[in-house]
């Protein structure tokens, strides 16, 4: 029976996005079963994809490893004996192939032999099996070569012995383990929101049931699973890594509900200013201690013990113990005053949240646009991570708008993601004014400066769009891009104070 495998392991095979593959199978140009689809199809799609062609993955891996710069840095091989197991596993499963293939030619060269002897014979059953026999030796001489589609076999084979899918259910997400990271690891680092707490072994918040599928604890741990609970096949997902594919039975969080409202307290790691406007605090929560969000979701920083503000999130969920957050000069509002001129590296904060419904539609294979107005590129930064760790919309473009230069104040960073990734699209603009201004302002500028862009975008219409910065100006484009007809249930909007 052909081989078949999930769009995740099928897009990794031929070294292209999901989102790529999606769009392949909505044109009809890759026929898929349920989901899937056989190594046959993949190869007749991409004819070209060779064992070295890999180009798009690595580029994903190194914008993927340098945006989470503070996670473990020794994802290399899996340890020998999690390697070991899966070469086991992959022996095991060619020995079974081998004794089907040969059991498989045995019947076949029978059949030719009777064939043989009924062709000798006189009669109606002579002409049977001589025209039987020429059908089996023309089927025979079809064997498709060993080249081709087994070159995908090849490379599919190779992946499984440096990681491992895992599944999660109920909510059906996927994602691969590689190296040495733990289960949890691997899942926040492909933006699978999984259910943990001090993410080192003592809390028991990341407690799933292996259905099927082996696990090896990796990480030590001071909690004690019940019994009984361990009996049922539950393990901790931040001290164990998968040694072979696996089913977990895992809470992963499915929308901003589903998260609780956490109060922690952090330090003051670094603080840049990379304009005069602009300032980003990056802050480090204790080992044991740290915040579980989804990409675009806000929380409420306080500093100086007592100057708080609600704040977009800009680092990504996967960035484990590390947080960022970026802060707008506004002269005379003590919270700006206070960062700008007094707040330091080494300082401590405290951290509550977290808050909003600014998430990505995860279940959407959509084009996304984001628009990001001055320091709404905060949260549409963290929105940018998890989506290029999802890797399933099928084009991503980037509009970030501001008054001057120093509004686009991190320019590296959008046109590195636009120079790694294929489907990804950066377009600065700059408009006159300012963001604040009145909302009648607000609306000229959308549609003079913006609107000529917007109207280039061939997937406006059918694209999720997420808009960030100050009130007037979300507003403002919120309302054009209704007038042009966009459907509101795909515009999503996080309006700054
Ligand atoms: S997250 Fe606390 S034990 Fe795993």
């Amino acid at each position: 029976m052909a081989k078949l495998l999930n769009l995740h392991r099928a897009a990794r095979l031929v070294g292209v996005t999901r989102g790529a593959l999606q769009k392949k199978i909505q044109n009809g140009e890759l026929d898929s079963f349920d989901g899937m689809v056989t190594l046959d199809e993949l190869h007749r799609a991409y004819p070209h994809a060779a064992l070295e062609d890999n180009t798009v993955l690595k580029q994903i891996e190194q914008i993927k490893d340098s945006a989470f710069s503070r996670r473990i840095m020794d994802r290399t091989l899996p340890d020998k004996e999690v390697l070991a197991a899966r070469l086991h596993d992959l022996s095991k499963e060619l020995v079974e192939s081998k004794a089907l293939l040969n059991h498989v030619q045995g019947m076949l060269s029978g059949i030719s032999s009777l064939l043989d002897e009924w062709a000798k014979q006189p009669g109606d059953r002579a002409s049977a099996a001589a025209s039987l026999q020429t059908w089996l030796h023309e089927q025979r001489l079809q064997a498709p070569p060993p080249a081709d589609a087994s070159a995908l076999m090849i490379r599919d084979n190779f992946l499984r012995v440096i990681s491992a899918q895992i599944k999660a259910l109920p909510s059906g997400s996927d994602f691969f383990v590689e190296g040495n990271d733990t289960i949890l690891e691997a899942a926040l680092r492909a933006g699978i929101p999984l259910a943990y707490g001090c993410s080192s072994g003592s809390c028991g918040a990341c407690k799933a049931r292996v259905l099927s599928g082996e696990i090896k604890q990796v990480r030590s741990h001071d909690y004690v699973m019940p019994p009984a609970q361990q009996a049922l096949g539950y393990a901790l997902m931040c001290s164990c890594t998968a040694v072979s594919d696996l089913v977990l039975e895992a809470d992963v969080a499915q929308s901003p509900r589903d998260l609780p409202t956490q109060q922690l307290s952090g330090e003051v790691r670094a603080l840049e200013q990379p304009t005069d406007e602009v300032a980003v605090i990056h802050i480090k929560t204790p080992p044991r201690d740290r915040l579980r969000f989804l990409a675009g979701q806000r929380a409420v920083l306080t500093l100086g013990g007592s100057l708080a503000e609600e704040l977009p999130i800009a680092s990504c969920p996967c960035e484990d113990r590390h947080l960022e957050f970026h802060v707008r000069r506004l002269h005379g509002n003590h919270f700006s005053d206070f960062v700008f001129e007094q707040l330091k590296a080494g300082d401590s904060v405290s951290i509550r949240g977290p808050s909003g419904n600014f998430v990505l539609d995860t279940a959407s294979s959509r084009p996304i646009l984001f628009i990001a107005f001055c320091t709404g590129f905060a949260p549409i930064k963290s929105l940018m991570e998890h989506a290029m760790a999802l890797d399933q919309a099928e084009t991503i473009h980037l509009l970030w708008i501001a008054t001057q230069d120093s509004g686009l104040y991190l320019p590296g960073l959008a046109r590195a993601w636009a120079d790694a990734l294929d489907n990804f699209t950066y377009t600065p603009i700059l408009v006159g004014g300012d963001l604040d201004a009145t909302a009648s302002r607000q609306e000229g500028v959308v549609v003079n400066s913006v609107g000529p862009v917007l109207s280039t975008i061939s997937t406006l219409m059918r694209a999720d769009i997420y808009i960030a910065g100050p009130s007037l100006a979300v507003s403002a484009m919120t309302k054009h891009l209704l007038r042009l007809g966009v459907p509101e249930a795909r515009i999503f909007a996080d309006h700054e104070g």
